[in-house]
């Protein structure tokens, strides 16, 4: 019997496209002959291909529990996005993984969550969002903040307004520029957290977004008593193969594609390099 070669891409038909904001696409993937399709982690990711382009790192952005698809969200960001944004339903990509570690929603059991997220950082924190709420008695307070540049620029829309009625979870949200249909917070994520009260021992923090954003949510985070080694994250490096064979993604002795890229404080502080 012949093990599958990790450089093989699975291939996998785009069932739907959903445009998120002007830059930003969710892709549905057809699923049927990826044997790992609901045997992923939250946290997690794929190397995606494109055809005679390239490929490139993006996280799986649904719950396992959840979605009959592999769902992508992807930032038009360079040459192998910028191919993608033309594809259609009914073209094919290519698929390797899943890879990486995950979110340690074991050790979030019995906890307060609290989500932080900004802009395209809110695909990996959905994927577990998605999967506490389909384990909702496992988990104390569930608490998300959701910040974006514009209304315009907030993905999952649909999602946010479900989650904005739904009982299980508190969402806050808040933009840095509103216009006339907005009427909710104004300004950056950060603002949210001052001042607010938390029970920091039993509280487990996920934070994703832009690098600047994550500096000032870090340090919010821990001045409102939460552990570094309770905020966790995921580092992005630049990736090649995925599978801690290639080194494009070494920060000192750790491979960010397999060692990570979920950590948490504690451990980039003792990173050789900061992100
Ligand atoms: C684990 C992980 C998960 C991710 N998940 C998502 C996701 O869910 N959605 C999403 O939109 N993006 C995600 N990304 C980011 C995405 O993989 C990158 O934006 C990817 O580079 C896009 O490929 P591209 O060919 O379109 O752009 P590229 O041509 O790679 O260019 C994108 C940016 O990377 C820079 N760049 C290019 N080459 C290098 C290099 N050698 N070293 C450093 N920087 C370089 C470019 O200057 C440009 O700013 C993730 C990245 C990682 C590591
Ligand atoms: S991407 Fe090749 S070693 Fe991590």
């Amino acid at each position: 019997m012949s093990a599958r070669s990790l450089y093989l891409p699975h291939l996998a038909e785009i069932a739907r496209v959903e445009e998120e904001t002007p830059d930003t696409r969710t892709y549905f993937l057809e699923a049927n002959g990826v044997e790992w399709r609901r045997a992923y982690h939250p946290g997690q990711f794929v190397e995606l291909s494109v055809f005679g382009v390239g490929e490139a790192p993006f996280c799986l952005a649904q719950s396992p529990t959840r979605s009959d698809f592999i769902e992508l969200t992807v930032r038009r960001t360079g040459a192998v996005t910028n191919r993608l944004h033309t594809y259609r339903a009914g073209d094919v990509v290519g698929l390797r993984g899943p890879f990486g570690n995950a979110f340690p929603f074991e050790r979030a059991r019995g906890r307060n969550l609290l989500f932080v997220g900004g802009g395209i950082g809110l695909p990996p924190l959905r994927s577990l969002i998605n999967y506490v709420l389909d384990h909702r008695t496992d988990y104390r307070d569930v608490t998300v903040l959701y910040g974006a540049r514009t209304p315009a620029d907030r993905v999952y829309k649909n999602e946010l307004a479900e989650w904005s009625r739904s009982p299980a979870l508190t969402l806050v949200e808040t933009v840095d520029r509103g216009d006339d249909t907005w009427t909710g917070h104004v300004g950056v994520v950060t603002r949210l957290l001052k001042g607010m009260t938390v029970d920091a021992a039993a509280t487990l923090a996920f934070t994703c977004g832009p690098p600047v954003m994550l500096t000032f949510v870090v340090a919010e985070l821990i001045a409102l008593g939460i552990a570094p080694s309770n905020v966790v994250t995921t580092l992005e490096r630049y990736m090649k193969c995925g599978v801690g064979k290639c080194g494009h993604c070494c920060v000192g002795h750790h491979y960010i594609c397999v060692d990570g890229p979920v950590y948490n404080y504690d451990q980039i502080r003792r990173l050789p390099e900061a992100p």
